[in-house]
């Protein structure tokens, strides 16, 4: 049995023949009524979390969100405290994120003063979970990054761009060919090879026969556009996600509901789609200097994870402090989400070496 928005797509591809694996993804995930992140939910409930399909750094903890803070505050100041800045989340899920960081930074003179909230988020149940966690703030939503005003720039966007759509092809004998959604005998979804070679083997490495590559036109347009605005405006981003650092042949979009792997083309809209980020073509796509990626794990423990969570454990019960090694752990360890994901920083000023990269101090002046 498919959802409606399977039979949706199905009868578009009966009408106007198979969809790149791109258009599939942006339709399960971004469909106006149906698609995952759009879809109607009651009040309070998300894909995020236990109760969801999956969950995220900073649902683990709320040191994410505050050593993220710190390290937004930190670049405020390095960039010359300019005021207003225009401190922008990219998929903010539950806001949860973006309420640690806030709080973390309420002590930094001048930096809530100078904040002007500004949140990228496409989904309407997501939202009203955001105004509800940034109470006593005025953030203002876009559904685009480029409809953010001109200004200085502090950006920050953890798993947004593994939800971006991804193009996937098939290195066949005669060259690459395309991934495409068409339909089998019954009707259904199937995935099948496009019958010519792809326009965008240029784009791709050569390979032998039997590889697969992937890759995200969306992904590499948005940080080409963040990195203009960077350029024009000054500033910087953070991007944290999983993936790789150079770009690597093979497939990672995967399915997820309930915590568990699905087909991709299982119950669209009520499946999430992820696939892993090429960190070096987003760093590329910025044209603006690049700092990473590291492994989440360094990146937290050179910002004081291990400190930060000693001083939470001061006013915890036994039990409470068992529940925060296990939450630093999980975010730090390498076996668990420490080295898979990964931090890349995009700035303005290569002078300036942001926290978390590196375990020498920085020699900025
Ligand atoms: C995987 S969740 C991550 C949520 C949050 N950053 C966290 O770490 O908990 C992806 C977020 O991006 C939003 N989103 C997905 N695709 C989007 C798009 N194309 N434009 C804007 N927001 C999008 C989702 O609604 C959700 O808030």
């Amino acid at each position: 049995m498919t959802s409606e928005l399977g039979r949706l797509i199905a009868r578009r591809i009966a009408l106007t023949g198979p969809i790149s694996i791109a258009d599939f993804m942006s339709e399960a995930l971004g469909h106006p009524r149906l698609g995952y992140y759009r879809r109607a939910m009651p009040l309070g409930a998300t894909p995020l979390g236990a109760e969801g399909d999956f969950t995220t750094a900073p649902e683990i903890s709320q040191m994410f969100g505050e050593l993220l803070g710190a390290w937004l505050a930190e670049r405020w100041l390095a960039m010359g405290r300019p005021a207003p800045v225009r401190l922008v989340e990219l998929g903010p899920g539950r806001g949860t994120l973006m309420a640690d960081a806030l709080r973390a930074t309420r002590g930094v003179p001048g930096f809530h003063a100078a904040l002007d909230l500004h949140l990228v988020e496409t989904s309407a149940p997501l939202r009203a979970t955001q105004r509800a966690a940034l109470a006593g703030f005025t953030p203002t939503w876009h559904e685009r990054f480029d409809d953010v005003p001109a200004g200085p720039l502090l950006l920050v966007a953890n798993e947004f761009f593994d939800a971006l759509p991804v193009r996937q092809f098939h290195r066949t004998a005669e060259g690459w060919r395309e991934r495409m959604v068409g339909l089998g005998p019954d009707g259904t979804l199937r995935l099948a090879l496009a019958p010519g070679l792809t326009p965008f083997a240029s784009a791709l490495p050569d390979a032998a026969p039997g590889a697969e590559a992937e890759f995200s036109e969306a992904g590499r347009a948005l940080a080409g556009a963040i990195g203009a605005r960077l350029r024009q405006d000054g500033g910087w981003a953070l991007i944290v996600d999983y993936g790789y650092d150079s770009s690597a042949l093979g497939s990672s979009l995967q399915a997820v509901r309930g915590h568990r792997g699905a087909d991709i083309l299982d119950r669209p809209g009520e499946t999430d789609l992820s696939a892993h980020v090429d960190f070096a073509a987003l760093a590329a796509a910025t044209g603006m200097p690049a700092f990473g990626p590291v492994g989440q794990g360094d990146f937290l423990r050179r910002l004081g994870a291990a400190d930060r969570a000693r001083s939470l454990k001061r006013q915890a019960s036994p039990e409470q402090a068992r529940a925060i090694d296990a939450a630093l752990a999980r975010l730090i360890t390498p076996d668990q989400m420490g080295t898979l994901f990964r931090v890349l920083a995009v700035g303005d000023d290569r002078s300036a070496q942001p926290a978390g990269f590196s375990d020498t101090p920085s020699d900025a002046t």
